[in-house]
């Protein structure tokens, strides 16, 4: 005991070098048991992530572009640099097909009609007749394929930017928004869970509810929320002048989202076309209901399980044409009731959230006086109480506006409100 003391005592002054066995020693200080086989089967798994990554190839990203690493800038302007620019043309018909030498039809619009062959790079089975065609400026030989024409203001409809708004901008409304993601989320994300069972998921959505309940607010908080297309129509859009047109463009809108990856189509106040069929007498809307039935036609045209979502929605659920209606078309029906007290209160929070206001003013108390009324009227009240602290030369909002707010509003224009007159028409 005593010498081991000592040569201890001894160590301390001159202490022997580390060997090997001691550095082991002191690196395992501080890890857990299974460190390192933990971060052994760690490396394994990224390993053979890396494979399987170089196995699939290059991979097609969100945006449909390359990785940068793969861009090839010089190559691409030389290329542009070569190419002529090409004709559009139409194919219009297909002689000898399917053998050697195959002759195409070619019409350039407003110039002439060609016989011609192929360019070097299309093959035969690419072209149809009937397909527009780049033909080059010489020749006229067919270059490329193009895809149909759409109309521009189809085109237009796309939304581009994605609205701001996201579901925490929505007050309530939890059991509409919850339905409204199983059928729009839900098969986009998980189809396999559908052919599983072998059912159709629903092809689409139709909210319905007083003016002024959310159901545009919460269509953009979808469209916010997918990286799906997303297309709006405002109803009214689709009544045209010319006889035709509307389906025309109904067709084509439905041929534009056919050839997305995953598309949502938003029908925004669709009893402008949607109302039921009766006639007139002088038959002056049977225009509209031909772009309604164009609509339903493609409706059914689609397949389920495809990527394309119909919403729509309505304030007068009752003029719709019960064909629209019918299931496998739109098969869930979403209300959006007034809101309740919790949900009132939610709204203001959520309308107050970048309002310069006064601390610990009661929302729910406000919400109480704020009866049957709806989101649309909460965000006007809260409005009001805005221009009240304006009009007092006030920086802050108080109580006392929003409570003047809700006498002019509510009270107010208690006669304009159009919630008790939707509630007779149902
Ligand atoms: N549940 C809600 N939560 C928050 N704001 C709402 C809600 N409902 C309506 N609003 C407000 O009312 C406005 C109008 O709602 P909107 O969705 O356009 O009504 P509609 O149901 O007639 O389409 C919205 O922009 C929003 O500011
Ligand atoms: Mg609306």
């Amino acid at each position: 005991m005593a010498n081991d003391h000592e040569e201890d005592f001894k160590d301390e002054k001159n202490p022997r070098p580390l060997d090997e066995d001691d550095i082991a020693l002191l690196k395992t200080y501080g890890l857990g048991p299974y460190s390192t086989s933990i971060k052994n089967a760690e490396k394994e798994i990224k390993d053979m992530a890396k494979k399987v990554n170089d196995l699939c190839g290059i991979k097609e990203s969100d945006t449909g572009l390359a990785a940068p690493s793969q861009w090839d800038l010089v190559a691409d302007k030389q290329m542009m640099q070569e190419e002529q620019p090409l004709q559009v043309a139409r194919c219009t018909k297909i002689i000898n097909p399917n053998s050697e030498d195959a002759k195409y039809v070619i019409n350039v619009k407003q110039i002439a009609k060609f016989v011609v062959g192929l360019g070097d790079k299309v093959s035969p089975t690419d072209i149809e007749e009937g397909m527009r065609v780049g033909v080059d400026r010489n020749k006229y030989q067919i270059q490329i394929p193009l895809p149909p024409k759409i109309d521009p203001s189809v085109t237009m409809m796309t939304v581009e930017e994605k609205p701001d708004v996201t579901y925490n901008d929505v007050g309530g409304c939890k059991e509409q928004i919850e339905k409204m993601r199983e059928v729009v989320e839900l098969p986009m994300l998980h189809p396999e869970k559908f052919v599983k069972l072998g059912i159709d998921p629903p092809k689409g959505v139709l909210c319905y509810g007083p003016p002024g309940t959310g159901k545009t607010l919460l269509a953009r908080a979808v469209a916010n929320r997918t990286d799906a297309c997303f297309i709006r129509v405002i109803g009214s859009e689709l009544v045209q002048k010319y006889v035709g047109e509307g389906a025309r463009m109904v067709r084509e809108l439905f041929q534009m989202a056919r050839s997305k990856k995953a598309c949502i189509v938003f029908f925004d106040e669709v009893d402008a076309i949607g109302g039921a069929r009766f006639d007139d007498g002088v038959g002056g809307d049977n225009e509209v209901q031909r772009t309604m039935l164009e609509i339903v036609n493609q409706l059914d045209g689609f397949d389920a399980r495809g990527n394309i979502k119909v919403l729509m929605a309505t304030n007068r659920p009752d003029t719709l044409d019960p064909a629209l209606l019918r299931p496998g078309r739109l098969d869930r029906k979403v209300e959006f009731g007034l809101p309740d007290l919790e949900s009132r209160t939610q709204i203001f929070k959520i309308h107050t959230r970048t309002m310069n206001c006064e601390r610990d003013i009661r929302f729910e108390l406000l919400a109480r006086l704020c009866p049957n009324s709806t989101g649309a009227d909460i965000r006007s009240v809260c409005t009001e109480a805005g221009m009240y602290a304006i009009r007092a030369r006030r920086k802050t909002v108080t109580e006392k506006d929003f409570l003047d707010a809700v006498n002019k509003v509510i009270k107010g224009y208690q006669k304009f409100s159009a919630t008790p007159k939707y509630m007779v028409y149902n």
